[in-house]
């Protein structure tokens, strides 16, 4: 089953060197060997990323992270790209979590749900709550058209709108930022997302942030054409993942999510029905400018 957005194949299959490497992680037998997948955490095939130390800024527990030194990395070959290790506390993450079940997929907010059923509020509490895939925020992106509309707008959370302002001032970014539309993904174990770039908003290298929650999955990123064979990244709950300038324009897409044990253990804070949820589910809050900075929405 595939997660939303399916970007057309303009690339001809003989040169495309992304599929492959897509079709190969999303294997279920045999079982892909994962060697080759940059993995943060243990510091593995990461020989040409240099680690950095970002700075959060003062009283910010209320937004979830544990500190204010947040260990990080990038790669001079990839401009742009971010990798921040999950800088949440365990609290941190299951409040984020309660709101991508409890808070995000409430209306005004939009989600795949609305254009087969009659949602009703608390959807959560709902069986149809399994067969949510995303939600959205602030411009509501248009999966058919992927072009935004002024009209179709509700607003971002104060929440979200503060985490945006922490981590733009942490990455140092120069110009002006705004989180103006917001997607929240959800996967679960037999999920992917299908290579695509991210071309709907006006301002195409303003930095696009991405949070990652529950069960790890790999990401794969590769370049602007699917030409470019993709490097595989694990994701894991908590991780921040920030793409500006050129790599903003890269293919990228999730071939595979994994259940891992200990995800679950560490939600202890998390309520039951969460809890269970997350199991085998992970889910991805990205948050974007949409518009050029001080240009406003185009007529
Ligand atoms: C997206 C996206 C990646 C992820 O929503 O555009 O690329 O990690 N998500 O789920
Ligand atoms: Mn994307």
């Amino acid at each position: 089953m595939a997660v939303a957005h399916v970007e057309e194949a303009e690339t001809n299959e003989r040169d495309d060197n992304f599929k492959p490497v897509f079709k190969y992680y999303k294997m279920k037998k045999p079982k892909p060997s994962l060697k080759d997948v940059l993995d943060f955490d243990n510091e593995c095939n990461i020989e040409e990323w240099e680690k950095i130390h970002l700075c959060g800024s003062d009283n910010i527990s209320y937004l979830g992270f544990q500190s204010s030194n947040w260990v990080a990395w990038k790669n001079q070959s990839i401009p742009g790209l971010i990798f921040i290790n999950n800088p949440f506390t365990s609290i941190g993450q299951s409040e984020w979590i309660t709101r991508c079940i409890q808070d995000f997929p409430e209306k005004p907010n939009k989600t795949n749900l609305d254009a087969h059923y009659a949602v009703p509020s608390m959807i959560y509490k709902t069986e149809l709550f399994r067969k949510l895939r995303w939600a959205t925020l602030g411009y509501h992106h248009d999966w058919d058209t992927k072009v935004y509309i002024k009209e179709s707008y509700t607003p971002i959370p104060k929440i979200m709108d503060d985490l945006t302002k922490v981590i733009i001032s942490a990455i140092e970014y120069k110009s002006s930022y705004q989180a103006e539309a917001a997607i929240v993904n959800y996967y679960h174990l037999d999920s992917t997302l299908a290579a695509h770039i991210d071309h709907s908003e006006y301002d195409k290298k303003a930095p696009l942030i991405s949070i990652s929650f529950g069960q790890p999955a790999i990401f794969l990123l590769g370049g602007t054409t699917k030409k470019i064979k993709p490097i595989g990244i694990f994701l894991r709950s908590g991780d921040i993942l920030i793409t500006q300038d050129d790599c903003r324009q890269a293919y990228h897409a999730v071939p595979k999510v994994f259940y891992n044990k200990e995800t679950s253990i560490r939600y202890q804070e998390l309520g039951a029905y969460s809890k269970e949820y997350l199991e085998d589910s992970r889910i991805n809050m990205n948050i974007r400018q949409v518009c050029e900075p001080g240009k406003g929405f185009p007529d």
